[in-house]
């Protein structure tokens, strides 16, 4: 993880939830999607690679009811310091890149029947490596389910932050294909989630760096960005925006 990465989520991690729960409604709706997409079922032994806080995982577990505790696994020990006690709830701090390469072991019995990635694939340097590397850690059940926003995205944020994201953002095809190359069926579909948010608290938002493309400006930049947003929605006390992921799944191939 880069030094950059690193210290962008110690510095969040405490505000990480607040952050980004504008909707809790959205959080349940997203982790019935992720379910729904890999067709979970409770006795899976799951595992939720750069899980962070748990946000999304803890939603999962209330809902789908794991029969063995779900690996939540995240290199950066304040995000995973935020992961509530929980039976259902196992932490692991490791990168996707120790665990693909066997650095950091499976302390799982047997192999992964889901892997789940939300929103963590583009912090990984060496994607296709990591995608083999979790590929050979599945059951025959197995699959994979990589969750992303595509290189162009509809958040209110400034040009210069939606320019840089573009750059930053790895394409869902590029994934989808590292998945095939891995060997395992793979497909790409879209998921758009309507959100509302509160205009005041979406700047509150933009001047935490809620996003790490925002870690990418100087203060002055941001500022300037925040007043270039504030232009943009000054009669908009409500902002709402659609907010589309890539669904990108890989499962592994009968027989
Ligand atoms: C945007 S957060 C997503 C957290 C969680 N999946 C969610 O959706 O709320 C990205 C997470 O990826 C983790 N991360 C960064 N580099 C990683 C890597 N190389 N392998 C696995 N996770 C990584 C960060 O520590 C952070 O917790």
């Amino acid at each position: 993880m880069s030094e950059q990465t690193a210290q962008h989520y110690a510095r969040l991690a405490s505000t990480y939830d607040e952050l980004w729960t504008y909707d809790p409604d959205h959080i349940r709706q997203f982790s019935r999607a992720m379910i729904d997409a890999l067709r979970l079922i409770p006795s899976d032994a799951i595992a939720d690679i750069g899980c962070g806080t748990g946000l999304y995982t803890r939603a999962l577990c209330e809902d789908l009811r794991p029969a063995r505790p779900v690996l939540c696994v995240d290199p950066t020990p304040a995000m995973l310091d935020q992961l509530p006690a929980s039976p259902g709830l196992r932490p692991l701090l490791a990168s996707a890149e120790d665990l693909a390469s066997g650095h950091v072991g499976l302390p799982t019995a047997g192999p992964l029947d889901a892997v789940i990635m939300k929103e963590s694939i583009h912090h990984v340097p060496d994607r296709r490596g990591v995608v083999a590397g979790l590929t050979s850690m599945l059951s025959r059940h197995g699959r994979i389910l990589v969750v992303m926003l595509p290189t162009t995205i509809s958040h209110p944020l400034f040009r210069a932050a939606h320019d840089r994201f573009e750059e930053l953002q790895p394409e869902p095809d590029e994934i989808a294909d590292l998945l095939a190359a891995a060997g395992l069926r793979a497909s790409v579909s879209y998921r758009t989630f309507h959100v509302t948010v509160d205009r005041a608290r979406y700047v509150h938002m933009l001047e935490s760096r809620y996003m790490s493309v925002l870690d990418e400006f100087s203060e002055s930049e941001l500022a300037a960005g925040i007043e270039q947003f504030r232009r943009a929605y000054r009669d908009d006390p409500v902002i709402r925006f659609d907010d589309h992921f890539a669904f990108v799944t890989g499962w592994v191939r009968p027989g």
